[in-house]
C-alpha cells in the first residue's frame, strides 16, 4: 500500500530528482543533463531555496521506497513558473518515478495535495502542462479547468472552494 507523508528537509535531492521527471515526460526527446537543467532560471524556481512558508511536498512510499512526489510553493510577480497566475495561488508540480507510473500513484498524491491545501486555506491550485502530455487527463479528472488557453502556457487551475 502507498503511504503518503511530507517530505523531510534531508531529502530534497528527491525533489530534484522528481522536478527533473516532471520535464523529462517526453519518450522521444532527451533532456541535457539534470545539473544543467535544474539551474535553468525557469526551472530553478521550483527548488530553490526550499522551506519557504507555504512551501508542500508530499512524497508517496511503497514498501519503504521513494516513487512518487507532489510539491507546491507559491511565487511572486517578480520570479515565477510558467503555471503562474497569481501571488495566493501557488503553483503544483508533481513526478512518479518511472517504472510506478499508471497505477494510480499520480492521483493518490494529487488528491493528498489538494486535501492538504484545503486545510491551509488555500482557494486555487494552479500548473503547467504541455498539450501533448497525458497528465493533462489525469488533471482533467480531477478537476483542473484550462486557464486562459490561447497563451500556449498550458496553465491550468482547480478551484478547492
Ligand atoms: C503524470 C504522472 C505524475 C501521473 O502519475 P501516475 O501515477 O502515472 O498516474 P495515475 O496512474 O494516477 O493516473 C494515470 C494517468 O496519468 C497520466 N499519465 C501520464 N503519463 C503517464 C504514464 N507514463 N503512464 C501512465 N499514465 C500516465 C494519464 O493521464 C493517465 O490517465 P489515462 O489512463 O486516462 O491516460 C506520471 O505519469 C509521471 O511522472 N509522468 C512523467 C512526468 C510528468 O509528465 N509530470 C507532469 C508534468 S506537468
Amino acid at each position: 500500500m502507498t503511504e503518503i507523508r511530507d517530505l523531510r528537509d534531508d531529502e530534497l535531492g528527491f525533489l530534484h530528482e522528481m522536478l527533473y521527471a516532471a520535464l523529462d515526460w517526453r519518450p522521444d526527446v532527451e533532456l541535457p543533463p539534470a545539473e544543467w537543467v535544474l539551474e535553468h532560471p525557469q526551472v530553478v524556481v521550483f527548488h530553490a531555496d526550499w522551506g519557504r512558508p507555504g512551501d508542500t511536498a508530499l512524497v508517496a512510499e511503497l514498501a519503504g521506497e521513494k516513487v512518487g512526489l507532489v510539491w507546491y510553493r507559491l511565487f511572486t510577480e517578480e520570479s515565477h513558473g510558467e503555471g503562474f497566475v497569481d501571488e495566493l495561488t501557488p503553483e503544483l508540480a508533481i513526478a512518479v518515478v518511472d517504472g510506478f507510473r499508471g497505477r494510480g500513484i499520480g492521483e493518490e498524491l494529487l488528491n493528498a495535495a489538494h486535501e492538504r491545501a484545503r486545510r491551509d486555506g488555500i482557494a486555487r491550485l494552479s500548473l503547467s502542462v504541455d498539450a501533448e502530455n497525458p497528465a493533462r487527463r489525469l488533471y482533467a479528472r480531477l478537476g483542473y479547468a484550462d486557464y486562459e488557453p490561447e497563451d500556449g502556457l498550458g496553465r491550468m487551475i482547480l478551484v478547492l472552494r
